[in-house]
């Protein structure tokens, strides 16, 4: 698949998605928001992908928003159109139904911290600056930034950023759980590329039983979220990965987890 706005690398079951538009800090028009439901569609259906790592092209920018000139020139009516798609794009990294890391460098602003937010762990270098600007350009956020980053920071959190669209440090984004870890930048590769490896080597079906079980049960009431916690349970217990998990343990051994 040929993208004009995205870079695709794979490593072994690690695929890499890298928004590629330094220029505008990789900022989210409609063709990169259309390439990247496609780039992870095509992430979920393939079973050697088993994490993907998220990130912008370059060393300052994750995304620096939605692009503000076609904003600026696009019609009303298709801007709705616009908040849709993002939100379908982002929904659609939500229950990828494997781990998506966001490997955050610099700015994530806007559509930016939304397509960070979207994505299950967050990893910022000790440079990033994160924020919900859309109130200076007489907006808010669109993608999804009001609901994600209440559930991930809370009310008071998400109140400040989005109503004085001031962006945070790394720092402040760690202590109030936005960023999952926060490490010098020179780090920042080697330390998602770490995390992923890690992941990608758990048991594909117990990976998906989790994202379900956090994500959809935890929209639920806590008997619908205990149920989803117990029908993903039985179906791992179905699974051979679960049968050379328990005898790894048993026979002292690293597991070696199929998919199956
Ligand atoms: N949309 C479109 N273009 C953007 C952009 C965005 N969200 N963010 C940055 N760019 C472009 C700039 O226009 C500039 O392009 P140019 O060289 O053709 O003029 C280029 O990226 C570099 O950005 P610049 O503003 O020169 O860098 P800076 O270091 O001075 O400032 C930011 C960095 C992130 C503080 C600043 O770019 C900014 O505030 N961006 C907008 C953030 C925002 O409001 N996002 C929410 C959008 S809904």
């Amino acid at each position: 698949m040929d993208f004009d706005c995205l870079l695709i690398a794979d490593d072994g079951p690690v695929r890499t998605i890298t928004v590629n538009r330094p220029d505008k800090l990789n900022a989210l028009n409609q063709a990169t928001i259309a390439e990247l439901d496609a780039a992870f569609a095509a992430a979920g259906a393939d079973p050697a992908v088993r994490v993907v790592i998220l990130t912008g092209a370059g060393s300052k920018a994750f995304v620096a928003g939605a692009d503000i000139s076609e904003l600026a020139t696009t019609p009303a009516a298709d801007l709705l159109a616009f908040a849709r798609a993002g939100q379908a794009m982002m929904s659609r990294v939500e229950r990828l139904g494997k781990p998506v890391i966001a490997m955050i460098p610099g700015f994530a602003l806007g559509g930016g911290l939304e397509l960070a937010m979207c994505c299950h762990l967050r990893i910022a270098a000790d440079t990033a600056k994160l924020g919900l600007p859309e109130i200076n350009l007489g907006l808010l956020p669109g993608f999804g930034g009001t609901q994600r980053l209440l559930r991930l920071a809370g009310r008071a959190a998400t109140l400040e950023l989005t109503l004085t669209g001031k962006p945070i440090d790394a720092a402040r984004a760690h202590a109030l759980g936005i960023v999952n870890r926060v490490v010098p930048a020179t780090e920042l590769e080697a330390t998602t590329r770490a995390l992923a490896g890690e992941l990608a080597a758990k048991a594909p079906h117990a990976v998906r039983g989790i994202l379900s079980a956090v994500l959809l049960g935890g929209e639920a009431a806590i008997d619908t979220g205990l149920d989803y916690e117990a029908q993903a349970f039985g179906v791992c217990a179905a699974t051979e990965d679960m049968r050379e998990g328990t005898r790894a343990f048993l026979e002292k051994r690293p597991a070696n987890f199929t998919g199956r």
